[in-house]
C-alpha cells in the first residue's frame, strides 16, 4: 500500500487521484468537526466563503441550521458558533446541520474532491482513521490543511501519528518524503505545550482560547471516522 503526506493542499492541487484522502486540521477545524458529530450534529457542510455559508443556510432554512466558522481564529460576526471545539456541545449542536467555513480546514476538505473517499482526521480520532485506511487496502494521502498556505507543525505531527498506526497494521509502507518526515516528527504524542507553540497555537492562545489546545491534543478520544459524502460530512 502506498501512503503519501502533503503538508499543504497546494502540494497536491490537481493530483488528488482516485485514492483515499484523510484531511487533517488539528487546530482546530477537523477536531471540531469530529467532536460536533460525536455530540449529535446531523451533518457538517464545508463551504469556502462567508457569503456562500449564509446563502447555504438560507437555502436550507434556518430552523435546524447553525452557521459556524472563523477568520483569523475569531468567530465570524453574525455566526452562531466559531471554531472552538468547546463551543460545540450536545445541547447546542444535537440534530443540527452545521454550515461551516474556516480559513484552512474547510478549504482543505474541498481541495480533496475527486478522491475515492474523503475522511476527516485529527489526533482525537487518529487510531479510528488509521484503521479505516488500513482496512481499505487502497493507496492513500494524508492531506494537511496547513496554515494560510504554509506548513503547520501540528498537522504534520498528526499525519505522522496516523501513518505510524497504519504501518503497525499493514507493515512497511511505501510513500513520499513527506511521509518519512511526518513519521520522524511523530515518535511521541504531541503535548499541549508543543501545540501551543505552533503559529496556529500561539494565535489561539492570543485570542483567549488556550483551553482548546489541550482538547485538540487528546489522542484517540473518539472511535469515529467522519466521511464527506455528497458535500456533507457525517458519521
Ligand atoms: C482553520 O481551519 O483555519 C483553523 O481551524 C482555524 C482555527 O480554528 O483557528
Amino acid at each position: 500500500m502506498r501512503l503519501d503526506v502533503a503538508f499543504t493542499p497546494a502540494e497536491v492541487r490537481g493530483a488528488i487521484g482516485k485514492r483515499v484522502v484523510v484531511v487533517i486540521d488539528v487546530l482546530r477545524a477537523t477536531t471540531t468537526i469530529v467532536h460536533a458529530l460525536v455530540n449529535g450534529a446531523r451533518n457538517v457542510l464545508p463551504v469556502a466563503g462567508v457569503d456562500e455559508a449564509v446563502r447555504k443556510a438560507d437555502e436550507l432554512g434556518r430552523g435546524d441550521v447553525l452557521l459556524c466558522g472563523e477568520r483569523d481564529a475569531v468567530k465570524i460576526s453574525g455566526f452562531q458558533l466559531g471554531n472552538s471545539p468547546l463551543e460545540f456541545t450536545a445541547e447546542r449542536v444535537a440534530d443540527k446541520t452545521l454550515v461551516m467555513t474556516t480559513t484552512n480546514g474547510t478549504a482543505a476538505i474541498l481541495a480533496a474532491s475527486g478522491a475515492s473517499a474523503i475522511y476527516v482526521g485529527a489526533l482525537v480520532n487518529a487510531s479510528a482513521v488509521a484503521n479505516r485506511v488500513a482496512d481499505s487496502g487502497s493507496d492513500a494521502l494524508l492531506l494537511c490543511a496547513g496554515r494560510e498556505g504554509e506548513f503547520a507543525l501540528e498537522d504534520a505531527i498528526c499525519a505522522g501519528r496516523i501513518a505510524r498506526r497504519i504501518e503497525l497494521r499493514v507493515g512497511a509502507l511505501t510513500g513520499n518524503d513527506g511521509l518519512r518526515a511526518a513519521m520522524v516528527m511523530a515518535t511521541r504524542a504531541p503535548t499541549s505545550r508543543v501545540l501551543s507553540r505552533t503559529s496556529a497555537g500561539r494565535r489561539i492562545v492570543e485570542i483567549g482560547n488556550g483551553e482548546d489546545i489541550a482538547f485538540c491534543a487528546h489522542e484517540d478520544l473518539y472511535d469515529v471516522v467522519p466521511v464527506l459524502d455528497e458535500q456533507r460530512i457525517r458519521l
